[in-house]
């Protein structure tokens, strides 16, 4: 039996579109066995979040990046496996719930095989699966991670944080990913681009060293999150509300929005945030957490 611990992600930290994440410290967990005395085929069984969604079929991301992996190694997969998943990670919530199943999936079968994939390659497979590495990488790497897809290479970086404390208030709108990516324009100016680059690596730094001033003052974008705050009803007033506070940003495609905050402030500023989807007549939930050293683990 092997037990496979995936961290949630968050993407973007506002102005590193596609290429900065940040493991958190909400999980999912999934056991895996195998016995030969189990009916064959593989079995599948989810509980926490998602259960409604997930249960009833054993086609999913999580199975499928599991039986990938297999083919990958040009290994059979498990003639009778049986796969329990336990969910912490709201499903379409900007929170990295497919990363952590893609990485989940992939992870397990790796144990399985007795590891014979390199985290540098599993990286690469897991960008295959999701089309963009900022959820997978801190997924598997844990702490910030900033990476670019080079050809087929994903060139990453795993920076460490100081303790931080991050609000993410996650409203009930449905924005699935696909959809936030379409409302994106094709290109962006030159000036909206230098004004995203010199951000992300000030964020980049703000967040290594663990300075809310300087993350407040940079924490901005102009290449995805005022196309896609227009989606999410209330979002932008949660977003100036969180702002209010220091430093604030669209969680990965949204539509869950974040603030990073001194602790003594994280309630304040949550009840700010849910007070303004409460405004727009828009239910949400609430997560005080921080960011987790650790990526994917397995025992
Ligand atoms: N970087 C991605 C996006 C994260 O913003 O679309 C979502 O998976």
């Amino acid at each position: 039996m092997h037990i496979v611990h995936i961290p949630a992600t968050s993407a973007n930290l506002g102005p590193g579109f596609d290429c900065l994440g940040l493991a958190l410290d909400i999980w999912n967990h999934i056991r895996i066995e195998v016995s030969a005395s189990f009916e064959p085929g593989l079995q599948f069984n989810a509980s926490g979040e998602g259960t409604g969604l997930l249960n009833g079929s054993t086609d999913n991301l999580l199975t499928r990046s599991f039986l990938h992996l297999f083919e990958i190694c040009g290994q059979k997969a498990p003639a009778a496996v049986k796969i329990f998943t336990e969910n912490g990670i709201p499903l379409s919530s900007g929170l990295g719930s497919s990363a952590a199943a893609i990485v989940g999936g992939l992870a397990a079968a790796n144990a399985l095989l007795e590891n014979p994939i390199t985290e540098t390659e599993l990286l690469k497979v897991a960008t295959a699966l999701e089309g963009h590495p900022d959820n997978v990488a801190p997924a598997l790497m844990g702490g910030l991670v900033a990476s670019v897809c080079r050809g087929p290479e994903i060139i990453a970086r795993r920076f460490d944080l100081p303790p931080l404390t991050l609000v993410i208030v996650k409203p009930e709108v449905d924005l699935p990913t696909k959809v936030a990516r379409s409302v994106l324009p094709e290109s962006v100016s030159r000036a909206d681009a230098v004004f995203n680059i010199g951000r992300a690596v000030l964020v980049t730094e703000a967040l290594r060293t663990g300075d809310l001033s300087l993350l407040a003052q940079v924490m901005e974008d102009k290449i995805h999150q005022p196309y896609r705050l227009k989606h999410i009803p209330g979002g932008e007033a949660a977003y100036l509300a969180a702002k209010s506070y220091g430093a604030a940003a669209l969680s990965g495609a949204g539509p869950s929005i974040m603030a990073f905050v001194e602790a003594s402030d994280a309630e304040k500023v949550k009840g700010l945030m849910m007070a303004a989807f409460g405004e727009a007549g828009v239910g949400c939930r609430a997560f005080v957490t921080h960011p987790s050293e650790k990526g994917v683990w397995t025992e």
